[in-house]
């Protein structure tokens, strides 16, 4: 839903010309009040179009592709997937192996423009993989890259948004501890967050450079940094990531036994 609301607010295209397919009766009805064209059949729905975007749940899959594999055109239609852990050798298996396909791995920050995008393809030319990019340009940043590398953007792209929102919670946690109320706490920590970002975005630079810029000899921040550290921050992080990228790559494996 947020990458075809991107697609109208970036006027790429009319909510008319996406169909939107759900098995939830009541869901499709808000859905067309929104101008798109709706159905609950997917081989329906898929007959005239150029890219079909599957996102369902890993567990979903199997029985999503049974429904288009009568129907699809591999030689005109492009996939687009966002379905984590299915290897696109799954799609080749159960649709065919001339399958022009993308994958692609994008997050929640979609809904605000601001998604990171992974993107691979297999078998897509040039063509598919510039209308692609296109699409997903409309809702954020995009990279290209190998297909093997999906699990782990995954864990760093997709479960990413989860990681950081923690960090931001907890340091709005601490805020209250110190004496904030907590929305000014929760305000003043995603504020800071987001100028974090925007300063290694901007001025592309490395997080340790502008880190050096504030921490004083002898200073408070190199003090509460260094305690962070001794607690296990940057282990904590990168053993969560290290974790989530391995079950990333076994969702669609572990869904299907
Ligand atoms: N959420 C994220 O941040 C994120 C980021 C990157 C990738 N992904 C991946 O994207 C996929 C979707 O994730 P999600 O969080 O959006 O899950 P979700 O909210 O559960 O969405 C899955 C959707 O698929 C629909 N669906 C299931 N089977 C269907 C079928 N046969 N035909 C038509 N619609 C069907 C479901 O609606 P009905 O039940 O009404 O049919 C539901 O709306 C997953 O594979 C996930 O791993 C998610």
């Amino acid at each position: 839903m947020a990458l075809a609301e991107g697609l109208l607010q970036a006027k790429v295209c009319n909510a008319s010309d996406i169909t939107i397919t759900r098995r939830t009766a009541t869901v499709l009805e808000s859905l067309q009040e929104k101008g798109f064209a709706t159905s609950s059949n997917n081989a329906e729905a898929i007959k005239d179009a150029d890219a079909i975007f599957i996102c369902v749940l890993p567990q979903q899959l199997d029985n999503a592709l049974a429904q288009l594999k009568p129907v699809i055109n591999l030689q005109k239609q492009l996939v687009v997937s966002v379905v984590t852990g299915a290897h696109t050798a799954v799609f080749k298996e159960k649709l065919g192996e001339e399958i022009r396909i993308v994958r692609a791995m994008p997050n929640t920050a979609m809904k605000v423009g601001a998604s990171m995008t992974c993107l691979s393809a297999v078998n897509a030319n040039e063509e598919d993989q510039q209308i692609v990019q296109s699409i997903f340009d409309t809702v954020g940043q995009c990279i290209w890259i190998a297909e093997d590398m999906m699990s782990a953007a995954t864990a760093l792209c997709a479960c990413g948004i989860a990681f950081f929102l923690r960090t931001i919670r907890a340091a709005s946690q601490g805020g209250v501890e110190i004496g904030f109320h907590a929305h000014d706490a929760l305000k003043i920590a995603a504020q800071t967050a987001y100028g974090a970002s925007k300063l290694l975005i901007t001025n592309g630079t490395h997080p340790e450079e502008e880190i050096d810029k504030v921490t004083s000899p002898k200073g408070c921040t190199i003090a509460g940094l260094n305690e962070m550290e001794h607690q296990g921050l940057s282990s904590a992080f990168i053993k969560g990531i290290k974790l989530s990228s391995v079950m990333a790559g076994n969702l669609y494996r572990e869904s299907n036994k």
